[in-house]
């Protein structure tokens, strides 16, 4: 009755931002990611017939505010009627402040939820139940070069390629580590009833993943950071024009910005993509690890960077 399972951030490069169905969180896009390896969430989870209610614990702290997502998760794993669970949630990372902690979170659960109650979900199951909580998360079931294909009923997944088959890095330049002003599930809907750049959004998306999966296939790096940069940079634009505008950006995520063109103007193998936070993660093929870190390191404003190779997906660390 108790699993614990341990699963890895995902960045995309094709990025999901939009909702077809908000009730079963559906993705309005397709997207391309790459799961990490270095950054790691491990989620333990234990049915039991002595509990009045689900508990959440996070880091050694109690969490009241993540817990109704977790049980609304947990219930769509077993089925009404459970057991209450005690989760016991691990990070090594700051946790929502853009670096993709809820996907991890959300397959890390999935996979220690499904076992604990006794399960046998394949992973495609498994991403969709993740999905559902969190569209990113689904993607962290599979490692290396994931794409979701957001179909008309539901999401598929496959890895187009695997981790060590391009050893990409991503190094990530943390600008400010609080929470995030406004989740993406909420910019996501506002995004979606007031940009007027939405539909261009949702009608392009085809073509750049197109071009990204035949740059990962081909290992173009200089494909995949243009279609990259120019993904992230439209789906920020979306944001920009929504009413309210949403900026998740700071001057440190523009410095940062500027130090990657200046890298990119010396000639090293470097792009930038943002999500929804300030923080600003630079994909780098491996010699150019150093140099990346130490450039952005030194920017104003910059707290941290963290270094990570590319991982495989969600799995079960122990079960009894
Ligand atoms: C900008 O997966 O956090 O990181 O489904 O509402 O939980 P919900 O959204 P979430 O959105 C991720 C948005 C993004 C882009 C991406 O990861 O593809």
């Amino acid at each position: 009755m108790r699993a614990e399972a341990q699963a890895q951030p995902n960045i995309a490069l094709i990025k999901y931002w939009g909702k077809r169905d908000i009730e079963q969180n559906l993705p309005a896009v397709s997207s391309l990611s790459v799961t990490l390896d270095s950054l790691w969430t491990k989620m333990a989870v234990e049915f039991s017939a002595d509990l009045a209610a689900d508990e959440l614990v996070v880091n050694d702290e109690q969490s009241a505010d993540m817990l109704p997502r977790i049980s609304a998760c947990l219930d769509r794993v077993t089925g009404e009627g459970r057991m209450r669970a005690s989760v016991t949630s691990e990070c090594n990372f700051p946790i929502a402040a853009g670096l993709a902690s809820s996907a991890s979170a959300f397959a890390a659960l999935v996979v220690a939820a499904s076992k604990a109650a006794g399960f046998q979900h394949d992973t495609l199951s498994l991403a969709r139940l993740a999905g559902a909580a969190s569209g990113s998360a689904a993607r962290s079931l599979y490692g290396g070069f994931v794409e979701l294909a957001a179909d008309d009923n539901d999401i598929d997944l496959i890895s187009i390629a695997d981790a060590d088959s391009w050893p990409l890095h991503v190094v990530v330049a943390v600008t400010q580590a609080g929470r995030k002003p406004v989740g993406s599930s909420e910019a996501m809907m506002r995004s979606a009833s007031s940009s007027p750049f939405y539909s261009s959004w949702v009608e392009q998306q085809a073509s750049d993943l197109a071009t990204a999966r035949d740059a990962v296939m081909e290992k173009d790096f200089s494909k995949l950071a243009a279609v990259s940069e120019h993904n992230c940079l439209k789906m920020h634009s979306v944001m920009w024009a929504s009413r309210p505008p949403i900026v998740y950006w700071n001057s440190a995520t523009l410095s940062c910005m500027e130090t990657i063109r200046a890298l990119q103007k010396a000639g090293r193998a470097v792009f930038f993509t943002i999500d929804a936070g300030p923080q600003l993660k630079a994909v780098c093929l491996p010699d150019e690890v150093d140099t990346v870190s130490s450039a952005l390191d030194a920017c104003k404003g910059v707290e941290r960077t963290m270094v990570s190779g590319l991982g495989a997906g969600a799995r079960l660390l122990e079960s009894r």
